[in-house]
C-alpha cells in the first residue's frame, strides 16, 4: 500500500509527526511538506495522511502565516515559511479516491482545530476518510511535543494502515 503524509510545519513539530506516522505506515510510506507533495509522487496513492498546525484555532491562512513572519519575533527560531501552505496546496490537490486521514499539533486545551478544514477538503476532492482525526499535542506555542506523542503517532499510523484497506469502509459508515 502505498502511502503519502504531506505536512504543514512552521517549528518542525507537525513534521516530527509526520515522520513518525510514516514510519507506524510502513515502509511504502513516505512524509513530504506540502512543496514536496506533487505531480507525479501523488500518483499511485493509496492513503493520503494531511496534517499541519492549529494556528488562531484554526488551519492557518497564506495571511496569518505572512503576517508570522514578522509577528512571532520571540520563537525560539525562525518559522520555516518556505513551503505552500496547506490550504493552499489542499486547493490544487487533484480529486482522487484514495483513502485520507487527517492530523493537526496544538495545545491541549485549545478549542477550534485544522483538522476540519483539511477532512472537508479532501471528502470535497472525492478522497474517502479512513481513521478518525487527531491531534498531537505540544507543551508550549511553539513546542516541543509532549512526552510520548512520536510513539502515539507511530500507533496511529499502523492503525491507519488496517483502516485504509479498500475493503474497509469508512468510519462514519459503521456506526
Ligand atoms: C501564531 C501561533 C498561533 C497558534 N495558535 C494555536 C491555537 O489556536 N491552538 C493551538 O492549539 N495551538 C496554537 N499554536 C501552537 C501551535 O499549533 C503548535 O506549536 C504547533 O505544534 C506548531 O506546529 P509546527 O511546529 O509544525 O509549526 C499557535 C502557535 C503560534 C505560533
Amino acid at each position: 500500500m502505498k502511502a503519502l503524509v504531506v505536512y504543514e510545519s512552521l517549528w518542525g513539530n507537525t513534521a516530527a509527526i509526520a515522520g513518525a506516522i510514516a514510519r507506524g505506515i510502513g515502509p511504502d510510506a513516505t512524509a513530504l511538506p506540502t512543496g514536496a507533495a506533487t505531480g507525479p509522487v501523488l500518483e499511485g496513492v493509496d492513503l493520503l495522511v494531511v496534517g499541519a498546525p492549529v494556528l488562531g484555532f484554526r488551519l492557518g491562512t497564506d495571511e496569518m502565516l505572512q503576517e508570522i513572519a514578522t509577528s512571532e519575533r520571540n520563537a525560539p527560531s525562525p518559522p520555516d515559511l518556505s513551503q505552500p501552505s496547506m490550504r493552499s496546496w489542499l486547493d490544487a490537490l487533484p480529486a482522487g479516491h484514495a483513502a485520507f486521514a487527517a492530523f493537526e499539533t496544538g495545545l491541549w486545551w485549545s478549542p477550534g482545530g485544522a483538522t476540519g478544514t483539511i477532512s472537508k477538503k479532501l471528502a470535497a476532492a472525492g478522497y474517502r476518510a479512513a481513521g478518525r482525526p487527531t491531534r498531537f499535542v505540544v507543551k508550549g506555542r511553539y513546542g516541543p511535543l509532549r512526552d510520548g506523542e512520536i510513539e502515539r503517532a507511530m500507533r496511529w499510523g499502523a492503525e491507519l494502515t488496517e483502516a485504509a484497506r479498500p475493503d474497509r469502509a469508512s468510519p462514519e459508515a459503521q456506526t
